[in-house]
């Protein structure tokens, strides 16, 4: 038995999360905290909505009284930490919304696990999940390994920094029983259009500019979304205390390949001439600190916990593309309304 507490389980990851955690372990009870921010979204927990072992608390990771309620009438054994702001873009505009979510909002999570556990810690867990963007950027050669410095460069990336910061210090400090992961780039079902991979897959479907940023050279390292929630699952139940594991797939694209690439596999999907869609990329002005490269070395992950991913990246982009395919009612759902206004704001027409 475990009593698991999920926060941003509506979310990209938390929802697969969510899903993989209420499916796979009916003995855990499971309760999903979400703001249901513009990323939140309960459509992503359809399937699971009704499940016995699931609860879903619309509310706020910064509001103490709320948190305390909840581990009050749940008795949380367990935190999977997945809420934040997590978008490099926005972080750049509104940076006061990530260290309110992404800072302030772990640290009252830590805070109140910490008061509720400080009688016996024995077999609770703080697991926070986090990002390689903390580790700041590459040049041409080299990985990100665990204790590479931190050296974030965004708003978002310092925020997160931040708040890994903080859970270690709750473990040396209170011996708060933590563990941390940091992932590269994930991609999948559910998510959120203001993302490379899903931005691009919309706009071609509608005939769209495909937006490269500055000449499309950076590189980032892809992760097949449930790889990642694999990899959570794994070092949740067997990752040692008190560690940090880094999760990655030695998948390394450039932005210009990786849109070309979805390009060629949307033009057959579509049934449109090869390079049609390839047609629609323009590039436009370059994110303000775009970091050059992320590469994540996860040796210590498949050596320690036998964790590899399952998938190739073409294929999972194509299982991907397939799913926006078969979805464009979600897709509709969540780019009417306030995405017009981001859009517009962020790239013109
Ligand atoms: P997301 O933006 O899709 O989802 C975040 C969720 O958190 C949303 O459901 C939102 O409603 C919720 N939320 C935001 N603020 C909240 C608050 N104050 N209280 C309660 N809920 C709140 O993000 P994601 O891509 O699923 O990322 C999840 C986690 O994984 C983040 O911590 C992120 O830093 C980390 N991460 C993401 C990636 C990636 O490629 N997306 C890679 C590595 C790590
Ligand atoms: P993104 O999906 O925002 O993830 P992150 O910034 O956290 O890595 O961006 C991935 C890469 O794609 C990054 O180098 C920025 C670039 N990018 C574009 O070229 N155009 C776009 O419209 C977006 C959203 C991102």
């Amino acid at each position: 038995m475990a009593n698991i507490l999920i926060t941003g389980g509506a979310g990209f990851i938390g929802s697969h999360l969510t899903r993989l955690f209420v499916n796979k372990y009916p003995q855990y009870q499971i309760v999903n905290l979400d703001k249901l921010t513009y990323a939140g979204n309960l459509e992503n927990l359809k399937d699971i909505e009704n499940a016995p072992n699931y609860t879903f608390v619309k509310g706020d990771i910064c509001d103490e009284q709320l948190l305390q309620s909840l581990f009050e009438k749940y008795q949380f054994t367990s935190i999977l930490h997945c809420a934040a702001e997590s978008h490099v873009d926005r972080s750049i505009t509104d940076p006061l919304s990530f260290v309110r979510t992404n800072v302030i909002g772990t640290v009252t999570l830590l805070q109140v696990a910490k008061e509720f556990w400080k009688n016996n810690m024995d077999g609770k867990l703080f697991y926070h999940i986090s990002t390689d963007e903390v580790y700041g950027s590459l040049g041409e050669t080299g990985f990100f390994v665990e204790d590479t410095a931190y050296d974030p460069r965004s708003p978002y990336s310092a925020s997160k920094a931040s708040s890994d910061h903080f859970v270690r210090a709750y473990h040396h400090t209170y011996k708060l029983p933590i563990k941390i992961s940091n992932c590269s780039n994930n991609y999948g079902p559910f998510h959120f259009p203001e993302k490379l991979i899903p931005l691009c897959i919309h706009n071609i479907i509608n005939n769209k500019p495909l937006p490269i940023y500055g000449k499309g050279e950076n590189v980032r390292d892809w992760l097949f979304v449930e790889d990642h929630v694999s990899a959570i699952d794994t070092i949740f139940h067997n990752g040692k205390i008190g560690e940090t594991y880094n999760i990655g797939g030695h998948n390394e694209w450039t932005n210009i390949a990786l849109v070309k690439e979805l390009c060629k596999q949307m033009d057959a999907k579509l049934n449109r001439e090869p390079g049609t869609n390839e047609k629609l990329l323009t590039y436009v002005t370059d994110r303000a600190g775009h970091d050059m490269r992320y590469a994540i070395d996860a040796t210590k992950l498949k050596e320690e916990l036998g964790w590899m991913p399952s998938l190739q990246f073409e294929e999972g982009l194509s299982k991907t593309i397939d799913w926006y395919l078969a979805n464009t009612e979600w897709l509709t759902n969540v780019t009417s309304g306030a995405y017009q206004k981001y859009y517009e704001g962020m790239y013109g027409a």
